[in-house]
């Protein structure tokens, strides 16, 4: 992998390579075909995060599924605010749905956390949380992860869908912030 890069005022050090992040998501597209078979998941992706995540994973997937899109935010800057905001909301009903949460991380865990209830509320026949990074030393509030490509130290990444300040979300990999 190349070496440090810059994003905005701030250096990054490579962390986890594309082929490396590539074989997690294909792995966990053939666990999800397994274990939903004939069960015409819904995909609910949250952006902005989990969009190539998201994607990456439904394109890798053989069985029939669904996708749609929320839009919760939390972060600003390489800091969470603690205030989760909907800015884009559910458009289709999750009633009697086997439905797949898929979150680009969980850090503190606070925006999934308060989010779950509203996917309960519409009586889902299942739901089910995949993530593509965890920090579990960072995580505060209970989320309960199903599916987890990769467990990460407590600092602030980018790429692959992730971003500093609305950047470095085009990065085919993950990059780690420098000391
Ligand atoms: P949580 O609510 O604290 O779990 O934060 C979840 C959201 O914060 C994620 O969906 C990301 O958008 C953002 N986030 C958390 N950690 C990072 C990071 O290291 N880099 C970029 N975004 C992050």
């Amino acid at each position: 992998m190349s070496q440090t890069i810059q994003v905005l005022d701030k250096h990054f050090v490579p962390f986890l390579d594309a082929s490396t992040i590539q074989t997690k998501v294909q792995e966990l597209a053939n666990q999800l075909a397994a274990d939903y078979q004939n069960k015409k998941p819904l995909f609910l992706c949250i952006l902005n995060g989990a969009f190539m995540f998201a994607s990456d994973v439904f394109k890798a997937l053989p069985i029939d599924a669904e996708i749609c899109f929320i839009k919760l935010a939390s972060y600003k800057g390489t800091k969470s605010t603690g205030n989760v905001i909907t800015s884009i909301g559910l458009d289709v009903s999750l009633t009697n749905r086997h439905v797949i949460v898929i979150e680009d991380i969980i850090d503190t865990g606070k925006t999934l956390h308060s989010f779950l209830p509203q996917i309960h509320n519409q009586q889902p026949a299942s739901v089910a949380i995949a993530v593509l990074l965890h920090k579990p030393e960072a995580t505060t509030y209970e989320v309960p992860i199903d599916y987890c490509c990769f467990t990460i130290p407590n600092k602030f990444v980018v790429g692959y869908g992730l971003d500093y300040d609305g950047f470095g979300r085009n990065l085919s990999a993950i990059y780690q912030l420098a000391e």
